[in-house]
C-alpha cells in the first residue's frame, strides 16, 4: 500500500497546553471584554491568533544563537545575516529592524509623504497604518475574485493590472511606488503568481515607478508558484524566490513569519540611495545599522531560519496542514476563503453566522463563539479591524467578514486541527440561535482591534 504523508520533522521539545471548561471560558472572555487579544494565553487551548513569531525554532536555529556576537557595531552575526539575506533574495543592502512594521516605518519615512497614493494588493493593517498616519492613501487594487470566498482561483492574491494601470494613469505624480504583498494576507493568505508580479513590474517600468514587496510570507508564495504555476514545477525554491525579488527594488520583511523566528524584521534593497536615506531613520527609530533592534542572537536565528523557511519539504508539511484543516471544514460544511491559504484558513463569518447583523460584528461574534466552544483563539478580519474612515470617522464595512485561523509553523499536530474543525462545526450547528453579536464600548483612535472592549448586544 502507498505510505501516507507525514511531517518532515520530529518533536524534541514540548510545551504543555491546557484544556478548560466552557464555564471557565465564559468567565475569562467576559473579563477580557470579549476581545480575544485580552485573554491570557494560559486560558487558550489552541492558539491560532497569529502565525507571527509563534513558530517553533529548529535545533539549528537554537544552536546558532549560542555563537552570537553581541557587539554593538559590525557584529559577526550581522554579517552572517546580511550574507543569508543576499543569498536568498539577491538584495545587497540590508537594514535590520525589530519587526515588520518597524521596517515599514523606516522605509516609508523615506518614501511616503502627505497626499501620496500607494497602490497594492490589500495592504496589511500596519502597512496601511504607516501610510495613513503619513496622510497618504493605501489604494487597494486586488483582483475582484478575492471578494468571492467560494470562487476557486489559484492566485487569488493577485494585483488587478487594470486597476493598477488606471491608478497610474489617474494619479501618476502622486504614486511614489507600488506595493506587492506576498502572500496576500488580508485576502486569505492567497498567493500572487509570478506572471502577475512580472506584469506589475512591467507596468511599473512603463510608468517609471519602483516596486516594494511586503515579503512576510514570500516563501509560502514561492511554494504556491512551484506547485500551481505552469513552468515552475521543476525549478528550485531558491530560484523561484530569487526571480520573485528580481522584480522588486526593495522588500520589507516581518521575519516572524516565513523566517520562523520569534522576533525580527528587515529592509533589503538594491537601491543604494534608499539604503543611505533609510539608514538615518534606522538609527533614530531602531538602533545602529548592524543590529537595528535585533540582538546578535536574533540575527543568528534569522540567518538560519531564512534558509529553512524556503526548504520545500518543510513548506510542504506546513501548507498541507493548512489544507488538512480546510478539508475537515469541507466535510462539515463550514465555508472559508477558497482555496486554503498559505498560513491560515479564513472562515466566512457571514455564512457561518448569517443572522448576526453587520453592525454587531459577525466575525468578532464567530471568534467569541469558537473560543467558548473549544478554547480555540482565532482573530477577527472584518469591520472591527477595518476600523473607522480616517476622515468621516464612520465605521468601514469591508466586503468580507472573516474569522482567521492562523496556524503557527511546526507547532500543532493535525489532531489539534481536528479539534478546531469540530468546534467550528458545533458553532455552525447552533448558528440558528446566534442572532446577536457585540457592540463596542471602548475603542482606541487607531488600530482599535487590539484593545477594543465589547459588550454583548443581548
Ligand atoms: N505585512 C504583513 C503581510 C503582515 O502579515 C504583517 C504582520 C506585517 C507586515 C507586520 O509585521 O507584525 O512583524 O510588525 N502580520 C501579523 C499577522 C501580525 O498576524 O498577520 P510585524
Amino acid at each position: 500500500m502507498e505510505l501516507p504523508y507525514a511531517e518532515s520533522y520530529k518533536i524534541k521539545m514540548i510545551e504543555p497546553v491546557y484544556r478548560s471548561t466552557r464555564k471557565d471560558r465564559e468567565a475569562w472572555i467576559r473579563e477580557a471584554g470579549y476581545n480575544l487579544f485580552a485573554l491570557k494565553s494560559d486560558h487558550v487551548y489552541i492558539d491560532l491568533l497569529t502565525d507571527s513569531g509563534t513558530g517553533a525554532m529548529s535545533q539549528e536555529q537554537w544552536s546558532a544563537m549560542m555563537r552570537a556576537d553581541e557587539s554593538y557595531a559590525g557584529a559577526r552575526s550581522f554579517h552572517r545575516l546580511k550574507h543569508a539575506v543576499e543569498d536568498i533574495t539577491g538584495f545587497p543592502y540590508l537594514l535590520p529592524t525589530h519587526q515588520g512594521r518597524a521596517a515599514e516605518n523606516v522605509l516609508f519615512s523615506v518614501l511616503v509623504k502627505p497626499g501620496d497614493i500607494i497602490p497594492g494588493n490589500s495592504h496589511f493593517d500596519t502597512t496601511k497604518g504607516h501610510i495613513e498616519s503619513r496622510k497618504a492613501v493605501a489604494l487597494d487594487c486586488t483582483i475582484d475574485d478575492a471578494k468571492d470566498t467560494q470562487k476557486e482561483v489559484p492566485f487569488k492574491g493577485n494585483v488587478s493590472i487594470e486597476k493598477l494601470e488606471k491608478a497610474l494613469n489617474q494619479h501618476n505624480d502622486k504614486i511614489p511606488f507600488i506595493l506587492i504583498t506576498v502572500t496576500n494576507n488580508t485576502a486569505g493568505g492567497q498567493p500572487v503568481s509570478m506572471e502577475n508580479i512580472r506584469d506589475v513590474h512591467r507596468l511599473a517600468q512603463k510608468f517609471g515607478k519602483p516596486v516594494v514587496m511586503d515579503s512576510a510570507r514570500f516563501a509560502e508564495n514561492a511554494y504556491f508558484i512551484k506547485t500551481r504555476e505552469a513552468g515552475y514545477k521543476d525549478k528550485s525554491m531558491k530560484s523561484i524566490v530569487r526571480e520573485m525579488f528580481s522584480y522588486a527594488d526593495a522588500m520589507t520583511m516581518s521575519s516572524k513569519k516565513d523566517a520562523i523566528v520569534n522576533m525580527g524584521g528587515f529592509i533589503a534593497t538594491r537601491r543604494k540611495d534608499w539604503f543611505d536615506q533609510a539608514s538615518v531613520y534606522t538609527i533614530v527609530f531602531e538602533g545602529y545599522l548592524t543590529y537595528g533592534g535585533m540582538s546578535g542572537r536574533d540575527m543568528e536565528a534569522l540567518a538560519v531560519g531564512l534558509h529553512e523557511g524556503v526548504e520545500f519539504d518543510y513548506l510542504e508539511t506546513r501548507i498541507r496542514q493548512v489544507q488538512y484543516l480546510g478539508d475537515k471544514l469541507d466535510e462539515y460544511g463550514v465555508c472559508y476563503q477558497r482555496p486554503a491559504g498559505g498560513h491560515a484558513i479564513f472562515v466566512d463569518a457571514l455564512k457561518l453566522l448569517p443572522n448576526v447583523p453587520r453592525e454587531e460584528f459577525p466575525a468578532q461574534t464567530a471568534c467569541v463563539e469558537l473560543y467558548l466552544e473549544g478554547g480555540v483563539r482565532g482573530v477577527e478580519i472584518g469591520a472591527v479591524l477595518a476600523d473607522r474612515d480616517p476622515v468621516s470617522r464612520e465605521n468601514r464595512y469591508p466586503e468580507l467578514e472573516l474569522l482567521r485561523l492562523a496556524i503557527p509553523r511546526r507547532v500543532y499536530t493535525n489532531n489539534h486541527m481536528d479539534v478546531v474543525a469540530a468546534a467550528l462545526k458545533n458553532v455552525k450547528d447552533r448558528s440558528e440561535q446566534i442572532v446577536h453579536g457585540y457592540k463596542i464600548v471602548h475603542e482606541a483612535p487607531i488600530m482599535r482591534h487590539f484593545t477594543c472592549v465589547f459588550d454583548p448586544v443581548k
